[in-house]
């Protein structure tokens, strides 16, 4: 509201001034820093300037335009301090202001039409097929899960991509292995588990007959002319490694438009290398082909010296099949600070091809997951897997209820529901590019910083609603808004729009998890001092209203984070 508010006060500023002087005006609204200056200020440096008049002239003639503008009601007072002038809310008015547009808006609570008409890619979680589902995997994943919800909340169309890593010379050595001591039943039953083993194994053996080696080479080399026997093999590991990745995404409750990885874009890359090679840009380097990058960045390799491709060359075509495709405005790819470099030649590489979309190809980088101050990473020979990392915080959480509500019906469906979202949560809440720590206990815990306190906090609205049986009335007492506090919390509620463009545009859930944060500590606040379920209708009404809102706008930002909603807990 204040930001509408704003750029209303803009308008009507700038052309009282132009019908006064038959200029154009460009006049500055802004929300001040020091409370002394009200709730919103307007510095007059500029208009004086531009007129050559006496500051108090132009400050005269700017209040007098505010004061004579339908707006003038919601302003309490309008005041000049220096070269600003100042103006305070009527706290009444503008609460009847913001209540009323909630309530009459036709669109759902948070909205933004910012991506009307534009398309978006977004590449994020893409694990690597026969090896583990990392920490930093699971990171892409709900990182790249909420910003794809928060873009769709601004009208962009999202296309949700999972470029799997399906394909490389690790698949020569696995088949290699496998078909000299591998299991059927075994791979079945843990497949990840399983074809690690191998993959592991293959390099203890071949540390003694460095031979294999050459065949695991000749095996993928095979694999790439389409060997079907190997094919079929390749296929089915990547079948069995996806199973068990979708029991992942089935818990955090994420789902993609796409599964094309790596693989699918090998035949893709001809055409690229053809063209480079048109446009002058590959240069031999010892057999192999590279673009030189010049001094900013080192070479890309596009082409091993034995012909093979690499991840930058697939990585290329499907940045030009995404574009072909889907005709993206931008494409991020959700992926770790450790591939910066990486993205900085990609987006070389298609400057230098002469398209103009370098600015389209955006990086979205994130920090490690640190456990005692340390990379969390697979211990040796062991790996941590994400889903008992899920199914511990399902536990944890269990352990909080049957402390504080043994008697919950469906205790285990909440309990994952509280687990899961508590991990996402603690995620989003850590600005992206940031490592930050992993702590079950300190994230599962329903007080504090965590996603459970946020999901307490609507469960508490919605049992107050319920008991006192909330229906929406006009009839309400705006005199309540003048406490200071009260007010305070209803100027959150409507920043709510503005909160999702900026996580939006900032590629940011961070931005709208501590809001959340915020308006959770500003609801218990409220509720810790105030009784809601007063004898006067008018006043009862008016704090239910209040509670329902932040309500609907904690559960909308919950859900668009990834969280759960639950009713009970
Ligand atoms: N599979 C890669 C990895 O685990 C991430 C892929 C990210 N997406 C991409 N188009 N490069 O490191």
């Amino acid at each position: 509201m204040i930001e509408k508010l704003k750029n209303t006060l803009k308008s009507v500023i700038e052309s009282g001034l132009k019908k006064e002087y038959n200029e154009d005006f460009v006049v500055i609204v802004e929300e001040p820093k020091r409370a002394d200056q009200g709730d919103i200020s307007v510095p007059v440096f500029s208009v004086v300037k531009q007129l050559k008049k006496p500051l108090p002239e132009v400050v005269g003639l700017i209040t007098s335009i505010i004061k004579e503008s339908e707006y003038s009601v919601l302003f309490s007072e309008v005041y000049a301090i220096g070269g600003f002038i100042n103006l305070k809310l009527n706290k009444q008015t503008a609460s009847k202001k913001i209540i009323n547009e909630f309530f009459e808006s036709t669109t759902p609570v948070g909205s933004s039409s910012i991506g009307n008409g534009k398309t978006i890619c977004m590449d994020y979680s893409s694990p690597n097929i026969a090896k583990s589902f990392s920490i930093g995997h699971l990171r892409s994943t709900i990182i790249g899960a909420a910003i794809g919800n928060i873009l769709e909340k601004c009208g962009y169309t999202v296309v949700r991509i999972n470029h799997l890593g399906d394909f490389g010379t690790q698949f020569g050595k696995i088949i290699y292995a496998y078909l000299h001591y591998g299991n059927e039943e075994l791979v079945k039953k843990n497949p990840i588990e399983e074809l690690v083993k191998l993959y592991v194994e293959f390099h203890e053996l071949a540390k003694e007959n460095p031979s294999l080696e050459d065949s695991a080479r000749e095996i993928f080399k095979e694999l790439e002319q389409k060997n079907p026997k190997y094919v079929a093999l390749w296929t089915w590991f990547r079948e069995e490694s996806l199973k068990d990745y979708m029991e992942i995404y089935k818990l955090l409750n994420v789902s993609f438009d796409s599964y094309d990885g790596e693989a699918f874009f090998y035949d893709k890359t001809k055409p690229i290398i053809q063209e480079l090679t048109d446009k002058n840009l590959l240069v031999l380097d010892q057999g192999a082909m590279i673009v030189d990058l010049g001094e900013d960045f080192p070479p890309a390799l596009i082409q091993k010296s034995d012909g093979s491709t690499l991840y930058i060359t697939r990585d290329l075509a499907a940045l030009f099949y995404r574009k072909n495709t889907y005709h993206f405005d931008k494409v991020l790819y959700v992926v770790g600070n450790e591939q910066k470099l990486y993205f900085e030649q990609i987006r070389k590489v298609v400057d230098l091809m002469g398209y103009p979309y370098k600015d389209e190809i955006i990086h979205i980088n994130f920090g490690l997951v640190l456990q005692d101050g340390k990379k969390m990473s697979t211990r040796k020979g062991k790996i941590v897997r994400l889903i008992d990392v899920l199914t511990e915080a399902t536990s944890l959480s269990l352990n909080y209820i049957n402390e504080k509500n043994p008697d919950l019906e469906n205790k285990e469906e909440i309990a994952s529901k509280i687990g899961i979202s508590a991990v996402i949560f603690n995620d989003l809440k850590n600005y992206r590019a940031n490592d930050f720590e992993f702590n079950l206990e300190d994230m599962v815990n329903f007080s504090g910083q965590t996603g459970p306190y946020l999901q307490y906090t609507s469960v508490r609205i919605t049992s107050i609603l319920q008991s006192v049986g909330y229906v929406p009335t006009e009839n309400l007492d705006y005199t309540l808004f003048d406490d200071e506090q009260t007010f305070e919390m209803l100027k959150a509620l409507s920043v709510y729009d503005e909160v999702i463009e900026k996580s939006a545009q900032e590629y940011a859930p961070s931005v709208l998890a501590k809001y959340l944060l915020n308006l959770s500590s500003l609801f218990n606040t409220f509720y810790g001092k105030e009784k809601i379920n007063v004898p006067n209708a008018f006043e009862r009404n008016t704090k239910l209203t209040l509670l329902y809102i932040v309500k609907s706008i904690l559960d909308d930002g919950m859900k668009l984070l990834g969280m759960q909603i639950i009713d009970k807990m």
